[in-house]
């Protein structure tokens, strides 16, 4: 079994943790928290271990009735791994004490590239982070990206990527991002971050992108242009991408027409937390002319790097094939299952 510990138990590391707790070959040795909020309540009553992430805060646990297991050194001490689900900043704050411990650390996508030894997407990289000490799965918009990019390379090459990501204005749970209520181009110059951090994952492609942030919780989405190097037809690259399991092709008689049906979907069908793992592509956008392809497509900003993580893990530690390793993950989480099929 490989021992996983999950440094910050906020909206990434908690699912991370549980995701991990559900996967054959790995556990959970414990989740480190800064303070006894209603995260480290619910970790506690999910059978966590839980750990102070700051020492001179651990009285506060034993105020709030909360025992520890030790801190956070004993934590990291104690895995094979360590995945950090710390603010963006933090992660790379904490790589001194993952070196000194000699344990292998997933960051996250809030990091600097440059704060890492190699960026991570499972469909598109697995082989290249195996034995690689700091491992940062990019963000969830870079994540969404790549698992498009990485069949439409394979299958007809590509010339150029253009995107427009319409970003979420925050998640349900950061109320200190809001309220809002404005349509806010961000980053104003050309292209935004995206784009360089796609290059992490594949340093040749030639892509440009845009970036808004509006008003929403939900999810990202995404309107892409792909100029392919070979000629295409829409109904090919339906079912090239199709074949992807963490891409879902939208039926049009679904009739989901934007994030919230999707998350209502989720819900419906069992999803914890209504989280959507896969990038949710709506096939009737996906049209073909001449050699540019266009679509749009969804990102649970929550969730697709959740099991990104979990193959990173195995990537890292080199116990598992990409294929093998995304396999256990889906069919751990129960995104095999696909939202269409799940349901009836
Ligand atoms: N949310 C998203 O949509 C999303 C998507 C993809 C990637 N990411 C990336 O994932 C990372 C985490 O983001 P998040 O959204 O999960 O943040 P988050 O919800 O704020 O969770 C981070 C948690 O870390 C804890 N924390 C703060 N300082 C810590 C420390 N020194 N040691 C241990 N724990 C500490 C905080 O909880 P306590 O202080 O209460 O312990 C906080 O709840 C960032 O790099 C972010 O860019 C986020």
């Amino acid at each position: 079994m490989i021992r996983v510990g999950i440094n910050g138990y906020g909206t990434i590391g908690k699912r991370v943790a549980a995701a991990v707790r559900a996967q054959p070959d790995m556990s959970v040795v414990g989740v480190a928290k800064t303070r006894p909020n209603h995260e480290a309540a619910t970790a506690v009553d999910s059978g966590f271990d839980l750990y102070a992430a700051v020492e001179e805060r651990e009285p506060r646990f034993a105020e709030a009735g909360i025992e520890l297991a030790g801190d956070v050194e004993h934590l990291v001490a104690e895995s094979d791994i360590v995945v950090d689900g710390c603010p963006s900043g933090v992660g790379a704050e904490n790589a001194a004490m993952y070196r000194e411990h000699d344990t292998p650390a997933l960051l996250q996508g809030g990091e600097d590239a440059d704060a890492v030894d190699a960026s991570f997407v499972a469909r598109a990289n697995y082989d290249s982070v195996t034995g690689a000490e700091l491992v940062r799965v990019v963000s969830c918009n870079s994540t969404g990206l790549s698992r498009l990019i990485a069949p439409l390379r394979e299958e007809y090459g590509i010339e150029k990527v253009r995107a427009t990501l319409v970003r979420r204005g925050g998640d349900p749970a950061q109320s200190g991002r809001g309220p809002i209520n404005d349509i806010l181009p961000d980053p104003v110059a050309l292209p935004s971050h995206h784009g360089p951090d796609v290059n992490t994952i594949f340093p040749d492609l030639a892509i440009d992108t845009l970036g808004l942030k509006v008003p929403a919780t939900l999810m990202h989405t995404h309107s892409i242009n792909v100029t392919l190097a070979s000629e295409a037809d829409a109904e090919a690259v339906r079912e090239r991408l199709a074949a992807e399991s963490r891409l879902f092709l939208i039926p049009g008689w679904l009739d989901l027409d934007g994030a919230g049906d999707i998350k209502e979907l989720a819900g419906d069908a069992g999803r914890p937390r209504a989280d959507v793992w896969e990038n949710c592509i709506w096939g009737e956008s996906i049209t073909v002319e001449g050699r540019d392809l266009y679509l749009f497509q969804a990102v649970h900003q929550e969730a697709d790097v959740v099991p990104e993580n979990v193959d990173a893990i195995r990537a890292v530690l080199g116990t598992a094939s990409a294929a093998e390793s995304i396999r256990t993950t889906n069919e751990a989480i129960g995104l095999e299952d696909s939202l269409e099929r799940g349901q009836f």
